[in-house]
């Protein structure tokens, strides 16, 4: 009975089949694995097993990254909300919603919550964590896109006082041309009355960054391997994944973390589907993922490009990741 009534509270709009969606695997696929070098875009490790491999990863010793934003949202999320005072918190990438249950307790302790807006590609998280979410806050009404935050068209919740949140550094998946259009195009859904939150992993110890995406346990390694998997269910690809392995290293040139797939041998590989034979040096590389990280200038420069303003910068005590917000600049 309870379950039913909080499960009349979600709606999750599914736009990832609609015509011209950037979340197109199958086009993806084919351009990434036809050039050189390979490169498969990172949105696509997150099914069910990608969405629950990262979260394993948020709990890895090595990987800060989760711990240090938690930090800052516990000691700043009062202070965020009392700035723009939103009655709907809006986030792109949301996966699990753990982090978000911290700016929503501090929405609800001010009377203010009425509802959230996740948009993820990832129809599974994105499922539970309403789920979850509409049982633990009783009045709350999740009203979400399962779609790609690259075309936010009709965002949740338009005309309510809304933050926007992008979490995790998720931002720093993108490369800086499209992290600039991502964020203008949020920016001009923004009324005045509407913040945006964004995290940022920062420039630090080299070692500290490749040992956080070169776990010990090999977390992040069986989540690297799961694009393959994901090709091999969705377009009947042939890859077998024991003949790639996981490599995660700094590019200083362009301040991010890289993760390859490393052919170990070499080798052909079929994806009938679309048409695609591709052949593998031993050694050659699929990339798979960048992961940008930010300085302050970097990031005050990102946000001005793309007409925000910066009201607040707050880092963790240990300096390693920080949370910027902003408001639309009115041009
Ligand atoms: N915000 C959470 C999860 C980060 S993992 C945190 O900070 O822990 C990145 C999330 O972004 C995943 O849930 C993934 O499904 C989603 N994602 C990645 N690329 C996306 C895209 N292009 N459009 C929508 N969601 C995307
Ligand atoms: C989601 N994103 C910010 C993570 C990152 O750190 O770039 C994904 C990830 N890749 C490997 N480990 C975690």
């Amino acid at each position: 009975m309870r379950e039913d009534t909080a499960r009349s509270r979600i709606v999750l709009r599914n736009t990832l089949r609609e015509q011209a969606s950037p979340y197109d695997l199958r086009g993806d696929a084919h351009a990434g694995l036809s050039s050189t070098p390979k490169t498969l875009p990172s949105k696509y490790f997150y099914d069910a097993r990608g969405s629950h491999l990262f979260e394993m990863i948020t709990r890895l010793p090595e990987y800060y990254l989760t711990r240090a934003e938690t930090e800052i949202l516990e000691r700043e999320s009062g202070r965020i909300v009392e700035a723009f005072r939103p009655r709907v918190l809006v986030e792109f990438g949301s996966g699990a919603a753990r982090k978000t249950r911290i700016l929503l307790d501090a929405m609800l302790e001010r009377g203010l919550l009425e509802g959230y807006g996740p948009v993820d590609v990832s129809a599974e998280a994105s499922r539970n964590a309403a789920d979850a979410l509409t049982r633990d806050y009783p009045h709350i009404r999740v009203e979400g896109v399962i779609g790609d935050f690259e075309r936010p068209r009709d965002l949740p919740f338009a005309g309510r006082p809304r933050l926007m949140a992008f979490l995790g550094s998720t931002i720093g998946n993108l490369e800086p041309t499209h992290a600039t259009s991502f964020l203008t195009s949020i920016r001009e859904e923004m009324t005045a009355a509407d913040g945006f939150l964004v995290g940022f992993d920062l420039v630090k110890d080299i070692d500290v960054l490749e040992r956080a995406y070169n776990d010990e346990a090999g977390v992040t390694a069986k989540f690297n391997l799961n694009v393959l998997r994901v090709l091999n269910r969705e377009l009947g690809a042939s890859f077998d994944l024991d003949a790639f392995r996981h490599r995660a290293v700094w590019n200083a040139v362009d301040s991010r973390i890289e993760m390859h797939l490393v052919s170990v041998v070499e080798q052909f590989v079929r994806i009938p589907s679309i048409g695609l034979d591709i052949s593998f040096a031993a050694g050659e590389t699929i990339r798979t993922e960048l992961s940008h990280k930010y300085t302050r200038e970097s990031a005050g420069g990102l946000l001005q490009a793309s007409g925000l303003g910066l009201e607040s910068w707050c880092t963790d005590r240990s300096d390693r990741f920080a949370l910027a917000l902003a408001r639309a600049r009115s041009v």
